[in-house]
């Protein structure tokens, strides 16, 4: 299945569905996912620090065979390594583990109170000396966008944050879009925490798709990038096999009406 790009506004270009590795560390596991990610089509990893598998990932991508240019990787800065110079140090060693001379997306794993803003400049030195393709964060909420605007010599090109069906946040889609700033939704799957909902259940029937498919065609088709995670062959497969159709103006409008502030993940909305 060929998977859409997505234009940053830095010009890049980023895969619109890739894997996500949070809590893969079993190496046999992940190196199984990757292997079938890649045959499925995937292109886009996405790792962290926190997660501890970027050196793994580095290994089972090798095995795959595939070249550095087809892949995108992202990981992020773990919210114990802020600081400008532990951003850059903890970059390098970024770079070693995933055996590279570049990442593509580098994020800022969490708003970090007062360190926020030396990471972010470290990250803007680490794209001029080209170490980094694009950065971006994550977890931010519009007030921790806006305020990076007084420091920023660019802004970021991506937000990722917590976004399904069951946690939508259109204020937050609707000023990214507005200030150019890529939405990548984690949890597309709530975490498979509620695979339930009979509406859902019912679209998946009418499109002869699965519940899990629905969740992240509608995320798509509102423009996200997704990164569902699986370590299950048959789920992989099937995550990314959602190009294929396209839901009706109403179901996209029902599965709207869906929206309940329902958070999996840690929130950053009372951050200072
Ligand atoms: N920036 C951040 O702070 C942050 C936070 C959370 C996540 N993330 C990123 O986003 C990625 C995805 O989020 P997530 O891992 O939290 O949750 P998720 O992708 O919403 O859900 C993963 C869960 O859904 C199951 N699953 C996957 N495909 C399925 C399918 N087709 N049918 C039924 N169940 C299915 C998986 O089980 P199996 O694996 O057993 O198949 C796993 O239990 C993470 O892996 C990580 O890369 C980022």
């Amino acid at each position: 299945m060929n998977v859409p790009n997505i234009k940053l506004a830095d010009g890049m270009e980023m895969p619109q569905l890739g894997l996500g590795l949070y809590q893969v560390h079993d190496q046999k596991a992940l190196k199984l996912a990757v292997k079938t990610a890649i045959k499925a089509g995937y292109r886009l990893f996405d790792s962290a620090q926190a997660y501890g598998n970027e050196a793994i990932l580095a290994e089972a991508l090798k095995e795959s065979k595939v070249k550095r240019s087809e892949v995108f990787i992202t990981t992020k800065i773990a919210v114990s390594n802020f600081g400008y110079n532990k951003t850059i140090s903890t970059t390098q060693q970024s770079l070693k583990k995933l055996q590279t001379e570049y990442i593509d997306l580098m994020l800022l794993h969490f708003p970090v109170t007062l360190l926020r803003k030396k990471s972010w400049q470290a990250l803007e030195k680490l794209k001029k000396d080209g170490l980094l393709k694009s950065i971006g964060v994550s977890n931010y909420t519009i007030r921790h966008l806006e305020e990076i605007k007084d420091y920023a010599s660019e802004m970021p090109v991506v937000n990722q944050v917590e976004l399904h069906v069951f946690l939508q946040q259109p204020e937050l889609i609707e000023y990214c879009n507005k200030e150019n700033i890529q939405v990548e939704a984690y949890s597309p799957l709530a975490r498979a925490s509620a695979m339930d909902d009979p509406i859902v259940k019912a679209i998946a029937k009418k499109y002869s798709k699965s519940y899990a498919q629905i969740m992240l065609r509608f995320l798509i088709q509102l423009g996200l990038i997704v990164i569902p995670k699986s370590v299950t062959p048959k789920r992989i497969e099937d995550n990314i096999n959602i190009f294929d159709f396209k839901l009706s103006n109403e179901d996209m409008k029902l599965l709207k009406g869906l929206d309940r502030n329902y958070r999996t993940c840690w929130n950053p909305t009372l951050v200072p």
